[in-house]
């Protein structure tokens, strides 16, 4: 300000030296941290009963945030036992009106400290502030809001069927969308008058954790929800442990399988929502300049650590060379870096194991003989971050153009017609997702009857709503979130059979 005053008036401003951003940081201080975080169980922080705790940190510098409690199998069974005390002592029978005013609490509450929660999410998984801000933090409030709504209406939802809760419900997370993940899991189980257990991934607990803060304010009764931290270990546990009714689980096709088999013949309800491999299909009549921020909103949102990420680019031929081109260019203008400056496109890689599964694959990329393109841009010497990488010369036999990278990685394929685009497309063990761009709305409707992915995308990608259900075929698992569909295994309905699936 003081300069401009005394520039006067009518002096020009000067021509700025260069172009680049400026820092924008977003201010940490909103943020408390506790040293030492016990198990959100019955109401109460308690102390773990395995002694046993381990540090999160900061992706970004590596820097440690907090002590975090490792629960133990007895840890687990408090937990599991003080959701069945919460269901069975007037969670279940509580009139639905009721619940509901406890969901519209919570999704206000996440509202007003929305910025708190979308610093801490940045700060603890390494995404940019950016998309907490603006994405994770505004739909997980959405999700509450959206199922408070049915919460007293579950007899119009299911209309002659009876609905009643089944329980006590197993929830286990990941670490790509943290709150957002849990706003999926928990908001449908408490508006369909479940208990929950939820397990938030190792490396980012710290939104959870807050989250009983919110559970606190809003008064929620004891018990009802319960948050155990720990890795895989605690996971195992809540899924074996014989309290529980229904376990739903997000993450990797591999601990996915191993839970199947873990409850086949139980009883026990599951849904999994897995990984994915998802083609983003480009025709030569699509808008090229939107479909290159669909494809860089595809595969580069959230540094590509997304099941439905479009981590495979089918382009018709005769537009490849300007569409890639296109590309290319446009990632050169991608900003890699500090997760919490508000200019930050790409943030950090969420942990060092999935940086190195990142590193390899792309290795194996280039030792297969793909063409790998970065642009020059300058990664922080601290904490983890990759580049922004497209891949073209793929084939489809290649690695990396059929496991998960969960990168910030993009392999790019060809095809000359339709039927072309729908047979790679659905050559992956995966099935979550799709895109589609074209300027022909028969086209649209022609593939998406075709492509065998739950959700496909119409010259978009990556858009969420809680109406919308949200799920695979294939590997990439079973069930529905979302909608009502995300309602269904969170319910028993009379004369039917519980079965796993
Ligand atoms: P993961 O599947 O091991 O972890 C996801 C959650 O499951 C975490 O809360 C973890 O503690 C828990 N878990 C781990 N082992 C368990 C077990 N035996 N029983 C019960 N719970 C268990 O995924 P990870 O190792 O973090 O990532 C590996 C790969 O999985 C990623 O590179 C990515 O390809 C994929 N992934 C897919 C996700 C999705 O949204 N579909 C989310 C996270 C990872
Ligand atoms: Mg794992």
């Amino acid at each position: 300000m003081g300069e401009v005053e005394k520039r006067g008036e009518h002096a020009p401003a000067p021509a700025p030296a260069d172009w680049t951003y400026a820092p924008a940081p977003e201010g940490r201080d909103i943020v408390t941290l506790r040293e030492r975080y016990g198990l959100f169980v019955g109401g109460e922080w308690l102390e773990p009963r395995s002694g046993e705790h381990y540090a999160t940190i900061s992706p970004a510098d590596e820097e440690p945030l907090a002590e975090i409690a490792q629960a133990g199998a007895e840890d687990v069974d408090l937990a599991v036992g003080a959701a069945r005390d919460a269901f069975s002592n007037g969670w279940s029978s509580l009139s639905p009106s009721e619940r509901a005013k406890y969901l519209f609490r919570i999704a206000r509450i996440l509202q007003e400290r929305s910025r708190e929660f979308a610093v801490l999410e940045s700060l603890n998984g390494g995404k940019p502030i950016r998309e907490s801000r603006d994405v994770d933090l505004p739909l997980a409030a959405a999700h509450f809001f959206y199922y408070a709504g049915w919460a007293d209406k579950l007899e119009y939802a299911f209309p002659n069927r009876r609905p009643r809760p089944v329980g006590v419900a197993g929830q286990i997370i990941p670490w790509n969308f943290p709150l957002l993940m849990l706003a999926w899991k928990i908001a449908p189980a408490l508006a369909a008058g479940n208990t929950v257990v939820l397990k938030p991934a190792e490396t980012t607990p710290l939104s959870a954790l807050l989250f009983c803060d919110v559970l606190r304010q809003a008064e929620l009764p004891p018990g009802v929800v319960n948050i155990v931290t720990g890795d895989g270990r605690t996971g195992a546990a809540l899924v074996q442990h014989e309290g529980v009714d229904k376990i739903a689980f997000t993450g990797s096709t591999e601990v996915g399988k191993a839970i199947q088999r873990e409850l086949a013949g139980t009883g026990k309800k599951l849904t999994l929502e897995l990984g994915g491999k998802a083609a983003n299909v480009i025709f030569d009549d699509a808008a090229l300049d939107q479909a290159v921020e669909g494809i860089v909103n595809g595969i580069y949102f959230n540094q590509g650590h997304v099941c439905c990420a479009g981590s495979r680019l089918l382009v018709q031929e005769s537009i490849y060379e300007p569409l890639v081109a296109k590309l290319k260019r446009r990632l050169s203008t991608l900003r890699v870096g500090d997760p919490l400056d508000k200019n930050t496109d790409v943030g950090a890689i969420n942990s060092r194991q999935q940086l190195e599964k990142i590193q390899e694959l792309v290795a194996s990329g280039e030792e297969e003989g793909a063409e790998i393109y970065q642009p020059p841009c300058r990664l922080p010497e601290k904490g983890y971050f990759f580049a922004p990488t497209v891949f073209t010369n793929v084939a489809q036999s290649y690695r990396i153009a059929q496991e998960e990278i969960f990168g910030p990685v993009l392999s790019v394929l060809t095809f000359r017609t339709p039927d072309e685009a729908v047979e790679k497309a659905n050559n992956t063990a995966y099935g979550l997702s799709a895109g589609v761009w074209t300027e022909k709305g028969s086209r649209i409707l022609w593939m998406a009857q075709r492509l065998r992915a739950g959700v496909v995308w119409a010259n978009t990608y990556n858009r969420f709503d809680p109406t919308s259900p949200f799920g695979g075929y294939k590997e990439s698992g079973f069930g529905r979130e979302g909608g009502l569909h995300g309602l269904e295994p969170y319910l028993e309905f009379d004369g039917a059979e519980t079965f796993g699936g």
